[in-house]
Parts: structure tokens; C-alpha cells; sequence
């Protein structure tokens, strides 16, 4: 179950959290990886960590929301792994102000990362992705990380939860869209809950400052109580979200949205 062998693999936002783990998981799983980030030590230090374990990783400077960017990450994947089989929209940031709180410079940022991001990853991905599919059994995969704020509404950030609530529909009209065209690249979206990485303690931080104290740690545990399963996530428990979806194991999966949440938006 959930084996890479054989694929090739374009992350981004993969330097660290989530996108980090996502990279190493997948590298376990068989898959030549190419990690694409702004932050290039902590992104060479991921592909190093690959690498140590001898699978093949490539690091590579990628601004998600810059179109030239993209071919260069594409290109590095066709020269140096001959193909490319699996897309991770994984860049994103969180600002967590609200609407009457958070700046027009702000909001741009939010969008162009969360949203532009994403559809300019899939746009110029998808010629290598649709090429790969057509010698695979299972045709290739875009895996888009939404959240569950891209499902149920945010107090805590509305501009963020609105550009979470663009990539859950973009993800479902891309793969309505690719499937007309007959592309073969099944296209979905994974919702986290919250996630310990450096975004999830921003969303502690933020939460702080709403309740105008600094005590981080005793917003991380209201938070905790608030989840079914009784703890906060990990990117693991995403990653492996990640690997499922990009795998042949979810080869009837399309256009659908796995919510990895430990119960949170089950009430
Ligand atoms: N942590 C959570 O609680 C949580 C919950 C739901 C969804 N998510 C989503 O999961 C994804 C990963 O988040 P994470 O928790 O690992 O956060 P993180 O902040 O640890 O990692 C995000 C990565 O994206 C990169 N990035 C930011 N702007 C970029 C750009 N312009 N181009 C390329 N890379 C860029 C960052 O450098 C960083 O490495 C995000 O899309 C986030 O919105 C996270």
C-alpha cells in the first residue's frame, strides 16, 4: 500500500512542515523528489536528509507565485528524473488578522501564495503530468493542500479560510476540466486540522493575541481539548494523507477532499 516506485515528484513549500515530511515520506515510498522552496538552506537540508537515506532528491528555488519559477522547478524534474507523475500544491502562509485588522499588502500575499500559487503550479505542471499518464496505469496526480478552513468558516482568519474555500473548488473544477480533456491526472484536495508546524503555532500566537494574553501554551491546550481524538496533529499524520491521494491506491479518487482533522469538523 501507498508505494512511489518509480514516480517522480514536485513539492512545493517542501523546506520544511507538512511539505518537508510529505518529501521524505514519498522518498520512502519510492518516489524521486524534487523540493521546491524560498527558504534554499532548509530546503537543501531536507534534500540532504533524503539523500543520507539514498533516495534521489533535488532542491530547487521556487517562488510558487512566479510563473518562471514553475518551468524551472518542471524542467529540473524532466532533466534530472525524466518525467514528472505527481504535483504537491503544499506552499502556502497564514496571517492570522481579521478583516478589519489585516492590510491590502496582506491579503495580496495571502492570494498570491494560497491561490496564484496553486493554479500556476497546475497550469504549468500539467503538460508534464498529462505526458507522464499516458504510460501509466493509473494516470498521474495533483494533491492540493487545502484546510479545514477551506470547509467550515475561520473566526480566527476569514481572508485565509477564503483562500482555502478557492483551492477546494479549484480542486474539484480542475479535475472536472482535466477529465473532459481526457487528461488522465486525478486531482484532490487534503483538509488538515491543526498541524504542529511553524504555521500552526502562528495560528497559537494569533489566537494569543485575540485573547490579549501570551500564554501560547494555554491556547494549544484549549485547542487540543477542542479536537474528538484528543491531540493536536502532526505533518506525518498528513503526509501520509498526501502519500495515499498521490498514490495508484487512490486511483478512483478524483476531485475529492480527505479531511484530516482528528474528528475537529465532525460537529
Ligand atoms: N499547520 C496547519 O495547522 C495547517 C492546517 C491546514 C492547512 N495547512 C496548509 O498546509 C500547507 C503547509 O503548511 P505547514 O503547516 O507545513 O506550514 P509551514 O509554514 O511550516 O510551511 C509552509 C512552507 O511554504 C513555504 N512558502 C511560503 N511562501 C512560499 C512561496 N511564495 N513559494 C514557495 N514556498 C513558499 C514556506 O517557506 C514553508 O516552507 C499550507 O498550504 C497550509 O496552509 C496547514
Amino acid at each position: 500500500m501507498n508505494r512511489l516506485d518509480g514516480k517522480v515528484a514536485l513539492i512545493s513549500g517542501a523546506a520544511r512542515g507538512i511539505g518537508g515530511e510529505t518529501a521524505q515520506l514519498m522518498a520512502q515510498a519510492g518516489a524521486k523528489v524534487v523540493v521546491g522552496d524560498v527558504l534554499d538552506d532548509r530546503g537543501r537540508q531536507t534534500v540532504a536528509a533524503i539523500t543520507a537515506g539514498g533516495a534521489q532528491a533535488e532542491y530547487i528555488h521556487l517562488d510558487v507565485t512566479r510563473e518562471d519559477s514553475w518551468v524551472a522547478a518542471v524542467d529540473l524534474a524532466l532533466s534530472r528524473f525524466g518525467k514528472l507523475d505527481i504535483l504537491v500544491n503544499n506552499a502556502g502562509v497564514f496571517i492570522g488578522k481579521g478583516i478589519e485588522e489585516i492590510s491590502l499588502e496582506e491579503w495580496n500575499k495571502l492570494v498570491a501564495v494560497n491561490m496564484t500559487g496553486v493554479f500556476l503550479g497546475t497550469r504549468m505542471a500539467a503538460p508534464a503530468l498529462r505526458e507522464a499518464a499516458k504510460s501509466s496505469e493509473h494516470g498521474s496526480a495533483i494533491v492540493n493542500l487545502a484546510s479545514i478552513a477551506g470547509i467550515v468558516g475561520s473566526q480566527l482568519d476569514p481572508l485565509y479560510s477564503m483562500t482555502k474555500g478557492g483551492v477546494t473548488l479549484f480542486t474539484k473544477s480542475t479535475a472536472l476540466e482535466f477529465g473532459r480533456k481526457g487528461y488522465r491526472i486525478r486531482v484532490n484536495s487534503i483538509h488538515p486540522g491543526v498541524i504542529q508546524t511553524d504555521m500552526g503555532e502562528q495560528t497559537f500566537v494569533a489566537r494569543a493575541q485575540r485573547s490579549g494574553t501570551n500564554d501560547t501554551a494555554q491556547i494549544r491546550q484549549t485547542v487540543t481539548e477542542t479536537v474528538p481524538w484528543g491531540r493536536l496533529g502532526v505533518a506525518m499524520d498528513i503526509a501520509k494523507g498526501i502519500v495515499f491521494l498521490a498514490s495508484d491506491d487512490a486511483s478512483y479518487m478524483n476531485g475529492a477532499g480527505l479531511v484530516v482533522d482528528g474528528g475537529a469538523t465532525a460537529m
